[in-house]
This record gives C-alpha cells, structure tokens and sequence, in this order.
C-alpha cells in the first residue's frame, strides 16, 4: 500500500532506508509554485475541510522551491546560489537516507542553456545540478534513456525540455575514491565513450537529446573519483569535465565514420561545408580523390547532380521514388537515409517500413549516419535538415517495427544445374 505526503524535499526525514526515484525541477524551467496557485485557489474552497493541513494557507508555500527564480532570490546569482545550495540538501538527504542496495534514480530532462551571471561567468542548469548531485556524495553509475513524454506534450513546443528523459542511476561514491589526473580522465572517457554512446544510440536517444545524454558516462567516469585535477594540481570543475566530455563526444562521432562508405564519407564532408547547395566541381573531384570515390561514381550512385562546373547533393525530395535498392548496385549508406527521409516524409512511418524492408539488414547502420548529421546540421544552423535526421531516428523503432509485417522480396530465379 502506498501513502502520499507533502514535504520539503531539503529537509524531510520520511523513512530511511527507500528506494528513492525522483523527477526533481529542472533549474529554472518552470515556475511551479506561481502555476499551482491557479488551481490551489478552486481547490481549496472544495477541499479545506478535507485536507485541513495541505489547504492551510491562502496560497501555495514559495520560500521552500527549489526554483532558480531570480525575482524571488534578489538577482540570478542569488538564485542560482539558492538553488546549488537547496538542492545539495535535498540530494544529501536523499544519499543519506537511501537504500544501500538500491541506486537512487533521478530524472532529468532540462535542455542545457547557457546563461550568463552578473559577474560575467557562464553556468547551466546542468552544471549546478550536477554540481548538486556529486557535493551530495553521489556517485553516476548509469544513464537510461527513456521515453516518458508524449511528443505533442504542451511543454514540448519551443521551450527547453528534452525530447527523451535521461535518467541518471547514482549510488554513493566510494569512501576510497582516489584522486586521478586530468590525462587519467581523459584515457577513461576515451576508452568507456564509446560503447556507452553506441548502447544511447542502440536506446533510440533521440539525435537532438545526444549530447546531453552523453553527460551520463562521461559523468560516470568523472564521479568515480574523488576528484581529478591538472597538472598544477588544480580541481577539474564540473564545468571543465562538461566540457572535455563534449569535446570526446565530438571525437567519437568523428570514429564512427569508420563505418561508413566512400561515398557517403565524400557526403559528409561535402554536405559539412555546403550543406544541399551548389560548390565547385574541382573542389569536389579534389575531395573524392581523398575519399577514395570519384564524382562521376557519385552521379551514379544517384546522390549528387552535375552542370557544367558545379556539383550538389540531392535533397531528399529529388531522389526517384521508383528507387528499389535492390538492383542499385552502388548501394551508399548516405542514398539509404535520404531515400528513407524521402518516404517518411513524403508518405509517412508505412512508406519508410517499405523502404527498410527492402534494405533489409544494411540499413541498421543508416541510424547511425542519421545522428551524425543531425550534430552537424544542428552545428550548422540548418534546423529544416536537423529536425529530417531528427524525425528519422524517432520514428525508427515504428518503422523497424511496421517493417517486419512485410515481405522480403522473392530471391531472383537460381540458375539450372547442369550437374
Ligand atoms: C519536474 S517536477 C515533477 C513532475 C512529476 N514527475 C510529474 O510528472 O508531474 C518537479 C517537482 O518538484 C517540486 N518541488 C520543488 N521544490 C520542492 C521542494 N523544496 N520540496 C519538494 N518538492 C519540490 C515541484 O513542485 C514539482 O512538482
């Protein structure tokens, strides 16, 4: 049986030994205390008898939240002192009164901003939380990304929220947690980066929520010690791990390249620099001698069009709808995204199923490519084409799952044996 009961999160003593999962607020998201006090009032006319406690004051309590409103604090630094300081309570009491065997999940879902402070120095919700998290002796030892939010949710639209949730698994640091260097943290963020990435990428993390879930591991291996400092002995910040942990998330990426084609690399560099606009022919031919293709080979391949000194990449929307991979017999993992960008959004989640069912098993590594273009589009500004390789990955597990009700085409007809 379960019981509810209200508390302030800095100093409640509930029971020890919880299983503690929590959704805290996201740094200075949303208001939520002004917003209550729309319902509270109605509320409390029907429920003050019942609830005699709970409906005590006229209005909901605001000194407590653990908000960074500036307008209740005295400034933004205020604020966000008020916050770091509140939710390092919380999260303290929380460690302390956790289960032993159980991690302690929290939620996160706050879109990382950066703000600028009076005196000039940048901080994030991120920072602070994270900051929160690790004074308060936690130690991440997992991140789960999972969908918890309904895509047309009304906070979805044009605020900061994530479009996946990211929760953070955290158990309470090793009392002999040893100090590492600044290069030991780098030769383990580059060693575990990685898989934890493929195993984000593996979860359907949706491309514009990567790098933020990419902070879970990297924080993993920065909360493993008890701290890691430079050569002059000076305390890594949180701040600076963040930092390097992008810097390698960019570097993986980069690797993963490895996996693909010669066409589709000659794509990535050329769409990097001229996105679906012309660029010169000598430029191009230059390029594919570096990637090992040639220009007339990419014509062929059907992803890129000619006129006389000038070559481009084929929109989405130019690709041959009567395309069938099958008889393409220069196959890229590049014309394999477009051409499913093409029929999702041409023809919907069923239109794209048919398309993956006829590439079959090749096309697991297309989502790959789609989250590397997405982060270079979104690096780009090209927000039309980030939100394409966007939408792909989101409804892939749709339409891997539509793909399977439909029939791989018949094998061609064998050969008579003579023998
Ligand atoms: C991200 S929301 C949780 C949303 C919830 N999971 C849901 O789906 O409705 C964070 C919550 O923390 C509450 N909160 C803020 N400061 C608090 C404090 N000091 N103690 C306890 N709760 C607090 C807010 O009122 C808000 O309801």
């Amino acid at each position: 049986m379960g019981f509810a009961s209200l508390s302030d999160a800095s100093s409640q003593g509930i029971t020890v030994n919880k299983v503690v999962s929590t959704d805290p607020p996201y740094y200075d998201n949303i208001g939520y205390a002004d917003l209550s006090d729309f319902f509270y009032i109605w509320l409390r006319r029907s429920l003050r008898l019942i609830y005699p406690d709970i409906c005590a004051t006229l209005a909901v309590p605001k000194a407590e939240e653990l908000v960074a409103t500036p307008y209740r604090h005295g400034g933004k630094e205020k604020a966000e002192r008020f916050f770091l300081d509140g939710m390092t309570q919380a999260m303290s009491r929380l460690a302390e009164q956790a289960h032993p065997s159980f991690p302690t999940t929290i939620y996160y879902a706050f879109k990382q901003s950066e703000t600028k402070s009076e005196t000039g120095t940048a901080s994030t919700g991120w920072e602070t939380f994270l900051d929160a998290v690790i004074r308060a002796g936690f130690a991440i030892s997992g991140t789960w990304p999972m969908r918890t939010e309904l895509s047309n949710r009304m906070i979805g639209s044009g605020t900061n929220a994530l479009a996946s949730s990211i929760v953070l698994v955290c158990r309470p640091r090793h009392a002999d947690a040893r100090i590492a260097t600044r290069r030991e943290f780098l030769t383990a963020l580059k060693t575990e980066l990685p898989a934890a990435l493929a195993h984000l990428q593996q979860g359907n993390i949706a491309p514009v929520d990567l790098a933020q879930a990419a902070i879970g591991p990297g924080m993993a291996v920065y909360t493993r010690f008890a701290k890691v400092v430079d050569a002059e002995g000076k305390m890594l910040t949180v701040r600076e791990a963040l930092a390097l942990i992008n810097q390698e998330l960019g570097e993986v990426l980069a690797q993963q390249e490895g996996d693909f084609d010669a066409d589709t690399r000659w794509a990535l560099v050329w769409f990097d620099q001229n996105g679906f606009a012309e660029g010169e022919y000598g430029v191009a031919e230059q390029l594919s001698k570096a990637k090992t293709t040639s220009v007339a080979g990419l014509v062929k391949g059907g992803i890129v069009a000619l006129r006389p000194g000038k070559v481009r990449l084929l929109r989405p929307t130019e690709l041959d709808p009567a395309w069938d991979p099958a008889t393409d017999n220069r196959l890229s993992i590049w014309e394999m995204v477009h051409h499913l960008i093409r029929s999702l959004e041409s023809g919907g989640e069923a239109a794209a199923a048919r398309v993956l069912a006829a590439l079959g098993s090749k096309a697991e590594v297309a989502r790959e490519l789609a989250y590397h273009l997405y982060s270079l589009a979104e690096r780009k500004k090209r927000a039309a084409e980030a939100l394409s390789y966007n939408g792909l990955v989101q409804s892939w597990p749709e339409i891997v799952a539509l793909s399977r009700d439909i029939l791989p085409p018949p094998p061609p007809p064998s050969q008579p044996s003579f023998l």
